[in-house]
């Protein structure tokens, strides 16, 4: 049987040659009052233990994780007409992993982590100036470390899905579903 996870890595690879923003994906949350919510989020890293993608720990996004630990992803590659659908249980990224992700980000966007209350009303974006310059004379010319408040999350798949257009609309819709490690696979009406 078909690895679902091979499978992502190849249809992502064709998407990298062909689309914009291959690694743009909706995250879907539920906060603890049982509200869904959804953004769009980087894909910053994916191998068989799941994926990942990084936030600011105080985020609405962050917050109903924590509440309620459990997301849906779901790409849509246009160029190779391809959706994925992604469902599982959500866990922080260790420290050190955040860490050497944080240190390949550029020094704007490590800056903008720091001065960013993520989801709080700005006031005025005078103020979000001020945070910025303020934090660039914090650094100065040193490496600018991880904020405590800025991490990643893995969400580690329990069912994905496959979407292929068809031109006749019975479009292929291919699900695979986890128990332990084995997965099963079934094919599901369009
Ligand atoms: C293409 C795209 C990629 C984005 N990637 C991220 C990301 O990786 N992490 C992030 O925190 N926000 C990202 N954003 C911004 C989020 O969509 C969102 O506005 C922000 O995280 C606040 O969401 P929240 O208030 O629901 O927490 C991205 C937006 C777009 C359009």
């Amino acid at each position: 049987m078909p690895d679902p996870i091979e499978m992502f890595l190849g249809l992502y690879q064709q998407a990298t040659r062909s689309c914009p923003e291959p690694d743009a994906m909706v995250l879907s949350t539920v906060d603890a009052d049982g509200r869904p919510s959804g953004r769009y989020v980087l894909l910053k890293g994916v191998d068989r233990h799941g994926f990942v993608f990084y936030t600011n720990l105080g985020s609405r996004k962050a917050r109903a994780l924590m509440a309620n630990p459990y997301a849906a992803l779901c790409f849509y590659w246009p160029s190779i007409d391809k959706q994925v659908r992604i469902e599982g249980a959500v866990e922080p990224t260790s420290n050190a992993e955040a860490d050497s992700y944080f240190a390949t980000r550029s020094r704007e966007s490590q800056i903008g982590a720091w001065a960013s209350d993520q989801s709080a009303v700005l006031e005025s974006s005078t103020v979000l100036d001020e945070r910025v310059a303020a934090i660039r004379e914090r650094f100065g010319d040193g490496a600018v470390s991880r904020p405590p408040f800025w991490s990643g999350f893995r969400v580690v798949p329990t069912s994905i899905e496959f979407w292929t257009r068809d031109p006749a609309r019975l479009h292929h819709r291919e699900r695979f579903d986890r128990t332990g490690e084995q997965w099963t696979r079934s094919l599901l009406y369009p």
